[in-house]
């Protein structure tokens, strides 16, 4: 498996451009199932998670053409051959949940495999299946898959949800674009990639109101159009490379950052002592002074402090002068990284989803594992700073939501590089 080499060298300058967001175009690329005309997304992100939802969606019937380096996806569903997504595809990637609505809208049935779990959580979708039931749709569970079928079609419904689940809206929000009548969702996600979904589905004919808000009201259509959308930045590798600047010192232009949505991350940066500021490319972001502060965080859904870049933000912090306390709220077990920081000298104590993080002046580069995919790039930022040499194996989660992160930080100034396995 590859490696990445990371070697502390001191201040970064000049410029990183953000990518298309992964999260957003993982509930895009769906989309194309409610319609039977092209839907093409430009700015896509090039990631191993988009080639699987691509493989997925060729599984079922749709053409996906990727364009321009992958960065355009051009897609069409007028032939769908069937309605299962099959196992050995889901469990690769959760996100794969995300075609149950829609195939259920746009056919009447679908057979879905149920996720499973990941390295950071049990991550049910019982509140996905929920939401389809109060539209109608009959659902049975067998041998690990969802069978599920709306005889007749989707109804509207008022569907309450306890709290802001990102999937789950997005599988309801796609799922009553179809349906009969008015569907409204509360206690909806608020998150951008949300947004970017229903400007997307309203581009396509859809009738949507209050996105943003945690109250989405749809009026059901008959059919979808097609549609060209761009996909919104990726606001998670926006927060990853802001903390490069920050836990190294120096200076960096994120060209293509929008501090809107940022807002709470770059609050906290702000406390911490790291100044972030709008530019007509982007954000610049620069550490004030030669140490950062110990601040506490807290996880919430959009727009609080995302849990996305949480493991990011403990790997400054480790740096930091003083106590900082970090409380993951959305998942039960994204702490992974911390036993890797503590092999590079950090001081953590972790109790249930708390952690303490005492900063130390200076982490030690040391030999570490990526778990999961914010947790890998956590300890790259780590290396970034620290004394010597850091080898991070496992990368392969990396790839699933970083493009050229070697090239990207090498570009400014980073000594980082990328071993092939033997
Ligand atoms: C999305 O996951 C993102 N993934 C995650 O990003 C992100 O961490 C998460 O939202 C929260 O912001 C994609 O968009 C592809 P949730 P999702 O439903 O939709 C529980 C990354 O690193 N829950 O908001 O799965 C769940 O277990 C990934 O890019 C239920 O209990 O998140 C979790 O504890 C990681 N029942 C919490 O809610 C359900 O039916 C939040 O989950 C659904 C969720």
């Amino acid at each position: 498996m590859d490696q990445i080499i990371v070697t502390g060298n001191g201040p970064l300058s000049g410029d990183i451009a953000i990518a298309g967001a992964k999260n957003a175009c993982l509930t895009l690329m769906p989309a194309t199932l409610l319609s039977d005309a092209p839907l093409t997304l430009t700015n896509a992100p090039r990631l191993s998670d988009i080639k699987t939802m691509t493989e997925l969606l060729r599984s079922l019937g749709a053409e996906v053409t990727s364009l321009q380096d992958g960065k355009v996806l051009a897609m069409s569903s007028h032939a769908l051959n069937g309605a299962r997504a099959d196992y050995d595809i889901v469990r690769k990637m959760r996100a794969s949940i995300l075609v149950l609505g829609p195939l259920l809208a746009r056919l009447g049935q679908a057979v879905v495999s149920l996720p499973g779990g990941c390295a950071i959580g049990a991550r049910p979708v019982d509140l996905h299946l929920k939401a389809l039931e109060v539209m109608g749709a009959e659902l049975e569970l067998v041998d690990g898959y969802v069978h599920a079928r709306a005889p007749g079609g989707l109804k509207g419904g008022v569907v309450e949800f306890p709290f802001a689940s990102v999937g789950a809206t997005e599988n309801a929000l796609m799922a009553a674009t179809l349906a009969r009548g008015t569907t409204v969702l509360k206690g909806a996600a608020r998150e951008p990639e949300i947004v970017d979904l229903a400007v997307c589905l309203r581009r396509m004919g859809a009738r949507i109101e209050g996105e943003g808000t945690d109250t989405l009201t749809i009026e059901g259509v008959e059919r979808l159009d097609g549609a060209t959308h761009p996909v919104v930045t990726d606001r998670i590798e926006l927060g990853t490379y802001m903390l490069a600047p920050a836990i190294c010192g120096g200076e960096v232009e994120l060209v293509g950052g929008r501090m809107e949505l940022v807002a709470a991350f770059a609050a906290k940066l702000d406390e911490a002592g790291v100044s972030v500021t709008r530019t007509d490319r982007g954000l610049r972001v620069r550490r004030r002074g030669d140490h950062i502060r110990a601040v506490n965080v807290t996880t919430e859904p959009f727009p609080g402090f995302p849990t996305d870049l949480q493991a990011q933000m403990m790997a400054l912090l480790c740096t930091a002068e003083g106590v900082s306390v970090l409380e993951e709220n959305i998942f039960e077990n994204r702490f992974m990284h911390a036993p890797e920081l503590l092999r590079m000298g950090a001081r953590i104590d972790v109790q249930g989803g708390t952690a303490r993080v005492t900063g130390v002046p200076r982490l030690k580069g040391a030999p570490v594992m990526a778990t999961d995919l914010r947790a890998s790039v956590s300890l790259i930022l780590a290396g970034l700073a620290a004394e010597g040499v850091t080898r991070v194996s496992r990368v392969y989660h990396l790839d699933r939501g970083y493009e050229n992160v070697v090239e990207k930080l090498a570009g400014v100034g980073a000594q980082i590089e990328r071993i092939k396995a033997q």
